[in-house]
């Protein structure tokens, strides 16, 4: 595409480059043609701060439309606490390329557009691949169509050469992260993925492609370093991670702009910092969203879903959350109540807030057509749904048969969206599911060239889809916002980069088999390190029918992940905690009063992310990215930097090999002090799921309690562990933001190997009744 380089020319913090020759290769402007800037004449690159830089060629002529950075990243003017600063400092040419440096980054750019990183040593962290790239044998059209004929559809697909295109070079030692939901394990080197928001409810094999959520960031382990890519085109894209060629990976887009952030870091911890800076970091959830959720769709009447709730205190099993599935609605009809099934809403939500539980509801973008229902007719009067390019508004099916999809893209459409969740509020409901919104469909996908609007103009599908979740979720968030002022809670199925700043997200439709039990911790763990740390499985499994044993095991992962929702699919086996027999509940029991205790622990962790980026539920390579033992690491996880997680995520299994990192730690159980970089058989019965505790933690604790704000002498106990260590506890109104105001304390703890010293940091909110300091077991070892 772009032949020898010819010139540049510096303007701040942007290098432009000018080439010879002539746009040699696919045109992507021949999707979307354009005559501002045809085929990205003058690619740049740009300083955005010391560790990211930004390269851009502007195909399109429309500059750059991140929907995933909020603030302008071009004009560096982010005026958020953690801004930062960053610069060109200098540029200089020599016989291989334009050399551009930051205090931490150099970038060599040369012929053909091709950009080197190093750091600041020389040391490569990542080059552009400069071999030929290998293309499988083809197979003949004949052979195609019988491959298909036996259902092998995706049989034939080799290889990829778009017309936006990045490919850079893999070395041995390189392992892959991030790339936000998706299947199979947690390096995803070899792998091939697509970033088209995808509701497909078969189970999810590791050969899966694309899920429901397409977050186009990877985070490259080297030897030495870490690296990330932020491959911010939202039409659909392709990540080839080295699936191809052993030695290099391909980032591909039939349209958009080749638009990506490089973030060059020394670990890990440093790359995904930087993402979540450039993104928008999560913001804190109320405290009570940490509770346990019950869920299912087919609690068809008051009646049943009042059950759930007493089914809860009779079994003495904490709650914080039932959810709403569609059976509330009126024929599905969104902001509607079905009077006859579910009675006076307002009744059964306030009851149940009587007994300390919450109530959140299932919104769906799909608006049923039919006359007279308001929020049918309100969106056909504006103009707010997405139109065929004839101009007819755009049908589809979904559960209320024929429907509409908001254009969500349109900030009217958006604007209108929040103020039509004060139905929702008015009724005590507490939060938002916001389902489908991929968006689903039931009579064949939304054509390519459906129009929605981007913002101040037109934009078809192909474009709008990867961000329609984006868009639904923070015209939800913003309108619970305003008609609150508490911290809105959604949850989203769909979403693209960025999306952190308006919702939760869970993993949609999961099955009730082993395989989705244990791809559900890398699965989560490479959404938080793809900005999205409030994140959760529906425990049990959705589809399929589950087993008393997967049960048991889910409600063990399900302890630590950041939303802990059971939740299964109508016509599947009931699947409540009480569903599978005594030993079974006990064992639920058990691991909820767990997570009713640790609240404060992964409060804590909440406020860290917040603040920093880091994911509430870590893989292990995370937190020891030099040790080569927990690179491929798929069934252990760390809740913060001070547990360690290794449940047994296999069928019969009553031992598990657990490997532990560098350091002393201690069986959460027994208090045995185990020393680290091991691996040993732990005896796992049912009811135990290995728990290991780093040397000189202080864990923060509640004591057990059936909902959060039951009032329990507001006790804060400091749990802590031989060794010498400090933590940072952190404590606020758990509701509102406050907080952004100064209403918060922090405590500054210091162990010493059990003496514990206790001091205020930071006083803008009450105080605890009493602090208590607890000595785990392990000192009675
Ligand atoms: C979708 C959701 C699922 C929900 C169902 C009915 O399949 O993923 O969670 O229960 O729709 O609303």
């Amino acid at each position: 595409m772009f032949e020898k380089l010819k010139g540049y020319r510096v303007e701040g913090n942007k290098v432009y480059f000018q080439y010879e020759g002539e746009n040699t290769g696919k045109n992507p402007c021949e999707k979307n043609p354009c005559e501002k800037n045809p085929c990205g004449k003058e690619p740049c690159v740009e300083v955005i701060s010391d560790s990211i830089i930004n390269v851009f060629a502007d195909y399109n002529g429309l500059g750059h439309r991140s929907r995933a950075i909020e603030w302008d990243a071009q004009k560096g003017n982010d005026t958020s606490e953690n801004a930062k600063s960053g610069k060109l400092e200098t540029v200089s040419q020599d016989e291989s390329g334009v050399t551009i440096k930051t205090k931490k980054l150099t970038a060599v750019v040369g012929d053909n557009f091709r950009v080197d990183f190093y750091d600041n040593n020389g040391m490569p962290l990542s080059l552009a691949f400069r071999g030929e790239r290998k293309e499988r044998p083809a197979i003949s059209p004949m052979m195609l169509a019988f491959l298909a004929k036996e259902g092998h559809a995706s049989a034939g697909s080799i290889l990829g050469d778009y017309p936006v295109q990045e490919v850079r070079a893999l070395d041995d030692a390189d392992c892959i992260y991030g790339l936000g939901d998706k299947t199979g394990f947690l390096n995803k080197r070899h792998y091939m993925y697509e970033m088209w928001n995808t509701d497909n409810p078969n189970p999810q094999e590791d050969n899966f492609k694309a899920l429901y959520k397409s977050i186009p960031f990877m985070l490259v382990l080297k030897e030495k370093g870490a690296y990330g890519i932020f491959f911010d085109n939202h039409s659909k894209t392709y990540f080839d991670m080295g699936k191809e060629g052993e030695e290099y990976y391909v980032l591909g887009a039939e349209e958009g702009n080749l638009d990506y952030y490089f973030i060059g870091g020394e670990g890990l911890k440093d790359v995904v910092a930087d993402y979540t800076w450039l993104t928008g970091r999560a913001p804190m959830q109320q405290l009570w969203t940490l509770g346990f959720h019950q869920s299912r769709w087919g609690y068809e009447t008051e009646e049943e879903i009042r059950g759930i709730a007493e089914g809860m205190k009779k079994h003495e099993l904490p709650c914080d959350c039932i959810h709403f599935d569609i059976d509330y609605m009126d024929s599905f009809k969104v902001f509607t109540w079905n009077k006859e099934t579910y009675k006076d809403g307002g009744k059964v939500i306030s009851d149940f807030k009587d007994m300390g539980i919450k109530a959140v509801t299932i919104i769906d973008p799909g608006v049923k057509v039919e006359k007279d229902y308001y929020v049918y007719e309100e969106g056909m009067e504006n103009g707010y749904f997405a139109k065929t390019p004839e101009g007819e508004v755009y049908v589809n099916e979904v559960w209320p048969g024929d429907a509409v999809f908001p254009d969500f893209g349109n900030p009217k459409v958006r604007t209108w969206w929040g103020e039509k969740q004060k139905y929702l509020v008015d009724l005590g409901v507490a939060g938002v599911w916001n389902d489908m919104n991929e968006p689903a469909s039931f009579r064949g996908p939304l054509p390519d060239d459906i129009v929605f609007t981007d913002e101040d103009m037109a934009a078809p599908h192909s474009q709008m889809h990867n961000i329609y979740g984006h868009n639904m979720a923070k015209a939800t968030y913003e309108g619970w916002k305003k008609l609150t002022g508490k911290r809105p809670f959604v949850i989203t199925r769909a979403c693209y980069g960025g999306s952190q700043k308006y919702t939760t997200g869970w993993t949609g439709d999961n099955h009730s088999i082993w395989a989705h039990l244990r791809m559900a911790i890398p699965q989560l763990c490479n959404m938080g390190l793809s900005g999205m740390s409030f994140v959760g499985t529906d425990v049990g499994g959705f589809g399929s029918d589950c087993t008393p044993e997967l049960f048991a095991r889910w409600i063990q992962v399900g302890c630590f992940s950041p939303l802990f929702r059971d939740h299964a699919a109508k016509g599947t086996r009931m699947q409540e905690p009480w569903q599978f027999g005594e030993e079974i509940l006990s064992i639920s029991r058990k691991y909820i009063n767990l997570r009713y205790e640790l609240l404060p622990y992964i409060y804590d962790l909440m406020h860290e992310c917040e603040m920093s980026g880091m994911p509430m539920m870590r893989p292990l390579v995370l937190e020891y990215d030099k040790d080569e033992n927990v690179k491929n690491r798929n069934d252990e996880f760390m809740l913060g930097d001070r547990i360690l997680v290794a449940p047994v995520v296999e069928q019969g299994a009553r031992e598990k090999l657990v490997y532990l990192p560098e350091g002393t730690w201690y069986d959460y159980w027994t208090g045995e002090k185990v020393e680290g970089k091991s691996s040993f058989i732990r005896k796992a019965p049912l009811d135990l799921c290995p728990i290991y505790v780093k040397a000189g933690a202080v864990i923060p604790k509640y004591p057990v309690r059936m909902h959060v704000g039951e009032d329990k002498d507001d006790l804060l106990i400091l749990e802590v562990y031989p060794g010498e260590g400090t933590y940072t506890h952190y404590q606020d109104n758990g509701e509102n933001f406050d907080y952004h105001q100064g209403g918060f304390n922090t405590y500054e703890i210091h162990n010493h190997d059990g003496q514990v010293e206790v001091k205020k940091q930071h006083d803008g909110y009450r105080d605890y009744g009493k602090i208590e300091v607890r000595k785990s077991a392990a000192f009675e070892k």
